[in-house]
């Protein structure tokens, strides 16, 4: 089967998953929208909301050995377990858990430069989020190392390989590249960077944030031969409140901070909240349905969950190819006049759903509003913003874009009503055919 362009659940499918997830139509106060803001905190899961709600109604401490505080506990170990094993793919190294992604990437990347005594450099790239970036440049200033920054390629919207072997050398300790970006939707070949990266030294320590590619793709730390992932379950249907890293076992061994009398590779600090956990098992049972809807056959909980992450990224992609180039009745982005995608590219195998765009004749918080007015919430990525201002310089957009972000769990008729939508915006705003043209 051809799936460059992505494949289509079926529209029974698609409305069932749908149904597993809060306000996904509509806003109790705002009524009836499209909630095309996923990359900055995505649509709920209603069951993973509902075990978190139920499980914080017990006092029990989880650390108990016995009745409803052993309960409780279970959900720490087993969620450990699962999120380790099956959103991560490994069963070597140990998680690190905090409030937000943020805090475990700070966490682990200082432990790093802190607990390595060779190498003069650290290196990211100009691309990442803020929480990455400055994790490195961070640890940099306190470890007094070079701090080295490796630009996009703004045609791509990614990071080339070759781009990052410039800033590497055998005296760096450390590179950061994250695995898809949260602006242009571009996924990274990790895979490949950590290999080449390694080829300069072995010991180079690999990290990848995955808080955009999540959602949207499998994780495999094994596979892509990396020391630090994280994701952040708000991002990935889940609940808000904490925040999941993976460190390998050469990581997990350093000296870090945790309760003396536990072992070197425990990094749990205090008494976690079982609800956490027990939500994000709730997202991983919806991902392993998804794969066990299409290939009943399959046993494993990992090779479900892959199953099923590949099955969203299908239908992510069909999602996007119809966003950008539309149907017969109706023109995509690439076609409505006075639209402006960036970093657009045909090769869509290298894109998550996440599409930044801007419309002549009309500014960006303008837009957002409009499109707000319309019952559609997105996001404008300004380069005002120093959230978005390097991260749009690389990719060598202007002023910035709005960005886009839809979910596997929309349809074809969200796509269109979205695109009917930005073409009226857009006629509104003066783009004619005649005008694009000339
Ligand atoms: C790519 C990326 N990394 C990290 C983060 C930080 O996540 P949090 O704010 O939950 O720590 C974000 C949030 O938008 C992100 O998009």
């Amino acid at each position: 089967m051809d799936t460059r362009n992505g494949v289509f659940f079926s529209d029974e499918y698609q409305e069932y998953l749908k149904s597993q997830f809060s306000y996904a139509d509509s806003d109790p106060e705002y009524g009836h929208r499209l909630f095309f803001e996923n990359s900055g905190g995505s649509l709920r899961l209603k069951q993973a909301v509902e075990i978190k709600r139920e499980l914080e109604e017990f006092p029990d401490c989880p650390e108990r050995a016995r009745g409803r505080g052993r309960d409780l506990g279970v959900f720490v170990t087993e969620g450990t377990r699962e999120i380790m094993n099956i959103v991560f793919g490994t069963s070597q190294g140990a998680l690190v858990t905090d409030l937000t992604a943020s805090q475990a990437m700070f966490h682990a990347v200082s432990t790093i430069l802190d607990n390595v005594k060779w190498g003069t450099n650290a290196v990211t790239t100009q691309l990442e989020h803020p929480s990455a970036h400055d994790a490195v440049e961070y640890a940099c200033i306190r470890t007094g190392r070079e701090f080295r920054e490796i630009p996009a390629n703004p045609k791509t919207g990614g990071i080339d390989v070759e781009e990052v072997l410039k800033h590497v050398d055998e005296n760096t300790v450390l590179v950061s590249v994250m695995a898809a970006s949260n602006i242009s939707g571009n996924i990274m070949d990790i895979k490949e960077i950590s290999r080449r990266v390694h080829e300069i030294n072995p010991d180079i320590y690999v990290v990848s944030d995955a808080v955009q590619h999540a959602p949207h793709c499998v994780i495999d730390v094994e596979d892509w031969d990396v020391d630090v992932c994280n994701f952040a379950p708000y991002k990935f249907f889940g609940v808000r409140g904490c925040g999941f890293a993976y460190v390998s076992h050469r990581v997990a061994n350093m000296f870090h901070a945790k309760l003396l009398f536990k072992a070197p590779d425990v990094w749990a600090l205090g008494t976690p909240a079982p609800g956490n956990f027990a939500a994000m098992m709730a997202v991983i049972d919806y991902v392993c349905s998804i794969g066990r809807h299409f290939t009943p056959d399959k046993q494993g909980a990992r090779e479900l969950f892959v199953e099923g992450m590949n099955r969203i990224h299908m239908q992510e992609r069909a999602l996007l190819h119809r966003m950008l180039e539309g149907t017969k009745e109706l023109p995509g982005l690439r076609h409505i006049p006075g639209v402006h995608v960036y970093t657009d590219i045909e090769d869509l195998t290298k894109k998550d759903l996440i599409v930044a765009m801007s419309i002549d004749g009309i500014g960006l918080v303008e837009l957002a509003e409009e499109y707000m007015n319309h019952g559609v919430t997105v996001f404008e990525r300004l380069s005002s913003s120093q959230y978005s201002e390097r991260i749009v310089g690389t990719l060598g957009i202007k002023d910035g874009a709005i960005r886009v972000s839809p979910l596997h769990c929309h349809g074809k008729k969200d796509i269109d009503e979205y695109l009917r939508i930005t073409r009226s915006i857009a006629r509104a705003a003066g783009n004619t055919q005649k005008n694009a043209e000339g």
